[in-house]
């Protein structure tokens, strides 16, 4: 029998865990704060930044919303970026992507203080889990790494096969399961005979956003199975990128979709901001 990895039980612990720190922080007089700045209209950007912004209520940060027009330009959001990089109530900064067209995601990132960049997305945080020494845990592949760990089952030496390679997902977390011994392969959408590796895994990654993609007879026997996919299939129900039907009986250990990795990468969040503002209050000696 397959067990099920809940990110939304896992989360609730690690959120209590933030609480009681913030908690002790708000005693030596540091509220943790953070800035979400959202542009433009898009729903699914609205869901995730109203939940970042419960998690942050949940836990007693401090927190600010941007919500701006997508005919702003990108010097009036580079502006807003400098006043919150030397604000002292905001510890942590993140823009949330996708940007309106026109908007450069990769500029306006770059202008954050590596030291508020609570989503790792500045190329020297990128950097620095590269090199393997990070101040910064980038969100979804830290929440999917906690949710191995909940399994009990160790990264050393197995195989791990991570399927997408994106910036936020695909390619950190080929950094943190090599960080813990894995042997790591990256597949992709041009990598032919996907079945081929995905049935050499015993931790198995998805994030490639595209519904149902892996089916239960590209599962090895027993193996960690952790969808990051949160896709619509023909009938509109939310998805992951796995085939929880036929994936079920075959794995040792499986996340579900939604309540698997979703509530996880917030939680992550929520971990970077209090790191964010105990480092900025050990540098005023506070
Ligand atoms: N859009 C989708 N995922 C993310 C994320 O982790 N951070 C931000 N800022 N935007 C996102």
């Amino acid at each position: 029998m397959a067990e099920i990895l809940s990110g939304t039980n896992l989360a609730q612990t690690i959120r209590a865990e933030l609480k009681e720190k913030t908690e002790e922080m708000k005693k030596q007089g540091t509220v943790p704060g953070l800035a979400v700045i959202l542009v433009g209209e898009d729903p699914a950007s609205k869901v995730y930044v109203r939940n970042k912004t419960k998690a942050c209520e949940e836990i007693g940060f401090y927190h600010e919303q941007y919500n701006l027009p997508a005919s702003i330009s990108e010097a009036e959001i580079l502006d807003l970026v400098d006043t919150l990089n030397h604000s002292e109530k905001i510890h942590g900064i993140l823009i949330q992507a996708p940007l309106p067209k026109g908007l450069d995601f990769k500029n306006i990132i770059n202008h954050i203080d590596p030291d508020k960049d609570v989503d790792a997305f500045h190329p020297y945080n990128v950097g620095q889990i590269m090199i393997g020494d990070f101040e910064f845990l980038p969100c979804t592949p830290a929440g999917v790494m906690e949710l191995i760990h909940s399994s009990g089952v160790s990264v050393e030496g197995k195989n791990c096969v991570v399927v997408g390679r994106s910036n936020i997902v695909g390619k950190p977390q080929a950094m943190l399961l090599l960080k813990e011994n894995g042997t790591v392969t990256v597949c992709h959408s041009r990598t032919p005979n996907l079945a081929d590796y995905t049935r050499n895994a015993d931790i198995l990654v998805s994030a490639v956003g595209k519904a149902e993609l892996i089916t239960g007879d590209m599962i090895k026997p027993g193996a960690v199975v952790i969808d990051v996919g949160m896709n619509r299939n023909e009938e509109g129900k939310l998805v992951g990128d796995v085939d929880f039907a036929t994936a079920e009986p075959v794995v040792g250990y499986i996340t579900p979709v939604p309540g698997g990795v979703g509530p996880m990468t917030i939680t992550m969040l929520m971990k970077n901001t209090l790191r964010a503002a105990q480092k900025w209050a050990k540098k005023k000696n506070l």
